[in-house]
This record gives structure tokens, sequence and C-alpha cells, in this order.
């Protein structure tokens, strides 16, 4: 019989890369006592562009790795899979699973005042319907506008924070939602809270920014007091990384921008497809 989770264990963190650690690092200011072990599937990034039948099963193999290594709850940080995996996540498995899509969805709802809101993300998500869906079911009179970025993460993944040949792309994907007079914007992918500020820089002031990081966080803080799952430690807590293939360079790219200390960098082969 399955065994419940109790406060002491890590909260389990997944995402298709190293773009997660976004979210690590909202947990890490919000819930400092609490341990994260992360896993990053670097060896199939991207899931931006696959089909919903492989990112639900990556997110079942890679949730399972995090109950291995003896994770509370799972946190989906990457808006791929929570857009696409996530509700059959919560079908398979007994601990909690949160999402980035509805504190995202939520947030957005929250911030507009003209109820035009745009959102931005991978191929994958932006097909998915998944944010439209979350944010409609919260405000039925909301008018969404959606854009696939799909260079944003490989210019993220290369380094390319400031850099003109990012702001171009960005003015190329952020022009047409501008221009429906969207007054909140939702960064619907891991990556893109580290390209905040050019974000906001071209889409300038009217327009409130949702990073969906900062809200998934607030969301597990939430449900770890609501399920009595909240660590009872008052020391720092550790973020251990596994990644399932090697990611240095974007590894320290991350580190340096999110200021995130880590205590251990670990490999693992991604699980094996279930022979039938
Ligand atoms: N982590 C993914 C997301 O948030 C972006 C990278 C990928 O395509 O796998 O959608």
């Amino acid at each position: 019989m399955p065994t419940s989770p109790s406060n002491d264990q890590a909260i389990g963190v997944f995402d298709s890369g190293i773009g997660g650690l976004t979210v690590a690092a909202s947990l890490r200011r919000l819930l400092p006592h609490e341990n994260i072990l992360y896993i990053g599937d670097t060896a199939r990034v991207p899931y931006g562009g696959k089909s919903r039948e492989t990112v639900e099963r990556y997110s079942i193999e890679i949730g399972n790795l995090l109950l291995a290594g003896g994770a509370k709850m799972i946190v989906v940080a990457c808006n791929t899979a929570s857009a696409l995996g996530v509700p059959r996540m919560k079908e398979v498995f007994e601990v909690p699973v949160v999402g980035v899509v509805v504190p995202g969805a939520k947030a957005a709802v929250d911030s507009t005042k003209n109820k035009t809101i745009g959102v931005i993300g991978t191929r994958a998500t932006i097909a998915s319907g998944a944010y439209e869906k979350a944010i409609l079911a919260l405000e039925p009179g909301a008018t969404i506008h959606s854009a696939p970025c799909p260079l944003l993460v490989p210019l993220i993944e290369e380094g390319l924070i400031e850099d003109s040949v990012t702001d171009q792309m960005l003015r190329r994907y952020l022009d047409p939602l501008l221009s429906q007079g969207i007054d909140t914007l939702v960064l619907g992918c891991t990556h893109y809270p580290l390209l905040k500020n050019a974000i906001a820089r071209i889409a300038g002031p009217t327009v409130s920014l949702v990073d969906s990081a900062e809200n998934c966080a607030l969301s597990v803080g939430h449900l770890l007091r609501e399920s009595h799952l909240a660590t009872p430690k008052k020391d720092n807590g550790q973020l251990e990384v596994t990644l399932t293939d090697s990611a240095e360079g974007f590894l320290r790219t991350a580190a340096r921008a999110l200021k995130l200390p880590i205590t251990k960098v670990s490999l693992q082969n991604s699980p094996e497809r279930p022979k039938n």
C-alpha cells in the first residue's frame, strides 16, 4: 500500500530542461526551509514542439523518478508539461501535483483591467489552448490573444538575455499582441522570466507581466500549508539538481542569472520507454 508523504520530504520540481530553475528560485525565496529535488529532462528537451501523448508519457516518467527520489509533491515547472501532462499526472499520482498554468491564469485575471490578456509560450502550450481555458473558466468575459514564440528558448539557452537579436525577435512576436490592446501578458514558458527586463522594455509600462514561476510558488506554499506538508525545519533548504543529460552551459547561465545556490548536480539517464 502506498504510504502518504510526510512534511520532511523534498518538494519535487520538474522541467523539460533548466528553465524550471526560475520556479525553483521563486520557491527558494518564498519557502527557504524546504528541500528541493529538481529534475531537468535535458536529454529530451525541448518538449515545446512535441505531441500531447509524448509530453504526457515523459511527464509521468519524470514524476516517477521524483517519487523514487522521495518527493512529497510534484511541481511541474514547465508550461508545456503543465498544459499537456498535468491532467493525466493528477490521475496517476497520489501526491499533490501543481502545474504553472492555473496559477498563471489566476494572476492574469487578477491583474487585467480591460480584460484583454496576451499569452506567449511554446508551440505546444499555445496549441493546447490550456491558458485560454483556464483564464475563461475564471473570467468568461476575457479576450485572449496568444502567440507561440519558438525562437525564444534557444536564444535564452545561448545566453542572449540582453541582446539586440533577442529584442528584434521579441518585437516580432509581441507587436501583434500589443496592437490588440492587451494590458496583461502571461509569460507562459518557464524560460521567459529570464527575459523579463527585455519584455517589459518592449511591452511598455501599460502592460503588466505575469510570471508563471512566481505564481506557481505561491500556490505551492498554499498547498503545503493546507495539506500539512510544510517542513517544520528552520535551517536553509538544499537544492539538488538531477539532469538526464549534461547542460553545463545553460546551467551556469541560469544559476548566474537567478543567483541560485545549487547544492549538488548529478546525471541520471532518461527513463526507458516501458516495453508493451
Ligand atoms: N520548459 C518549457 C516550457 O515552459 C520550455 C522548453 C521546452 O520547450 O521544453 O514550456
